[in-house]
């Protein structure tokens, strides 16, 4: 009998930037935690001997979270390399003379889309493919259509139970923290709907740019690079009803189910900037209208949202690095005037640290008579050093087959409905200065009251003020 574990797991991509900032780490992490114990084997068309690769590991690990001598020592045992074009069959039959007898590989397809096909069908026609898995990078296809097109590959091959599509968003805990704080806590449910909500907002801020990963996110933008993806399964978290039973496939039922609910993004609701200085980059064109920031409107319109806005900006090189999901409350019927009435909000911080903030309007200590102030109540955590970073968590999950960690097919092809005519319109670019929100046109796209900046909500913590 083939055992459930994958007994070799294969990267395509180990010279790349993917596996020297991300792969190395988590594979030395899950080494060092037990949790891998089988060949390695690294793909790449780099000239390169197993030696070379070693010494990459070596510098990777030594950059990117730290080596740990023991870990590290293990890890390199079990790596093995095969240099070779991905065009090439003798790539591949090397390939199967490194697996040996294993009988469950995983093969993990850390390069840029447009070879996924390729390799695929390589694997196959090597007999690499069979009793395998296969973990495919995002983003999932560039459209609905190319996206139909790569799962048809995928599936003529390996079964959907096999095949999974990374969304390392899912590999969060701080994600998976939204639906703990929905479905653990009764209290959440009495709110968390239209009849209380009035808005909710997602931010995902980076103060950085593209990293040298310039000629990939020329070709991406920020919606294909986060916002159909991992923004979008925030989203789902957010939004999504509880899940009749607790196996994988219930919970992914239900975040398609309203995906569904959205109607594809109209043009007036989308904004897309680019910041001062992206076309000089390596690998950026000259005349690029690629997005490196968007904010767009969305509706659901499922029986618990319909009427509720939600709206999701993303960017490089903003002011700061967090994700932050603010959940504006209705005002209630009060006799107190509007203009005294500051603000009742929910914040989920997502990163850099966990937080789940109330934000509530109380009487200021510090002046007499109706004088409100915001304070929030929040319970906040840093994550561990030692915490599981998300792809380790999500290599691990796919190597012992289990999916509820990876988008499915129908989800992605959801996701992409939502985004694709929008895309596909050649909408404006609006330009903005690095260290800003985004551009000024924003401002069409924006929550009743404004977007809630990440470090601006200046609230007092109840719990520090009672001390
Ligand atoms: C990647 C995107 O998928 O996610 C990057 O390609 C982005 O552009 C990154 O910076 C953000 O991931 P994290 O885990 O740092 O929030």
């Amino acid at each position: 009998m083939i055992s459930s574990h994958s007994d070799a797991l294969v990267f395509f991509g180990a010279t790349g930037d993917l596996a020297y900032k991300k792969i190395f780490p988590s594979l030395q992490a899950m080494v060092k935690r037990g949790h891998l114990n089988v060949p390695v084997v690294g793909v790449a068309k780099a000239g390169w001997n197993l030696d070379q690769l070693r010494a990459r590991a070596k510098d990777s690990l030594e950059k990117h979270g730290g080596l740990d001598p023991a870990a590290f020592e293990k890890l390199i045992a079990l790596l093995r390399y095969v240099d070779g074009d991905y065009q090439e069959p003798s790539t591949f039959a090397a390939l199967r003379n490194e697996l040996k007898d294993a009988q469950r590989p995983a093969h993990y397809l850390a390069i840029p889309p447009v070879l996924f096909e390729t390799v695929v069908e390589h694997l196959s026609e090597s007999n690499c493919g069979r009793g395998a898995r296969v973990i495919v990078e995002k983003p999932f296809g560039h459209d609905l259509a190319s996206a139909q097109e790569l799962n048809k590959v995928l599936l003529g091959v390996f079964d959907e139970a096999d095949t999974f599509r990374i969304d390392h968003y899912l590999g969060k805990r701080a994600v998976n923290n939204v639906l703990a704080f929905r479905f653990a806590n009764t209290f959440v449910e009495a709110f968390w709907n239209r009849h209380y909500i009035e808005s909710v907002e997602i931010t995902m801020a980076e103060d950085f740019g593209v990293q040298g990963r310039g000629g990939f996110y020329d070709q991406t933008g920020t919606i294909r690079d986060v916002v159909q993806n991992h923004l979008f399964q925030v989203l789902s978290n957010l939004i999504m009803e509880p899940p009749v039973r607790a196996d994988s496939e219930s919970l992914r039922d239900e975040k398609v189910k309203v995906l569904k609910a959205i109607p594809p993004i109209e043009e007036k609701n989308l904004v897309r900037g680019q910041f001062r200085g992206y076309r000089d980059e390596n690998g950026v064109a000259k005349d690029s209208q690629t997005e490196t920031f968007a904010a767009v409107k969305l509706e659901v319109n499922s029986w618990r949202w319909k009427g509720v806005p939600f709206y999701i900006r993303a960017g490089k090189c903003l002011p700061t690095t967090c994700t932050e999901i603010v959940g504006k409350f209705r005002k209630p019927p009060t006799l107190i005037s509007d203009s005294l009435l500051v603000e009742n909000h929910l914040r989920l911080r997502l990163s850099p640290e966990i937080t789940i903030a109330m934000g509530m309007m109380n009487l200021s200590p510090n002046a007499e008579g109706l004088s409100l102030q915001s304070s929030e109540m929040m319970a906040s955590h840093s994550p561990r050093a030692d915490e599981m970073d998300a792809y380790e968590r999500v290599l691990g999950a796919a190597m012992t087959g289990d999916s509820t960690l990876f988008a499915r097919e129908d989800y992605v092809e959801e996701a992409w409905r939502i985004v694709e005519p929008v895309l596909k319109k050649n909408t404006p670019i609006y330009p903005y200065a690095a260290n800003t929100w985004g551009p000024e046109e924003v401002d069409r796209v924006t929550p009743p009251g404004g977007w809630s900046n990440p470090g601006d909500k200046k609230a007092i913590a109840l719990t520090s003020e009672a001390a």
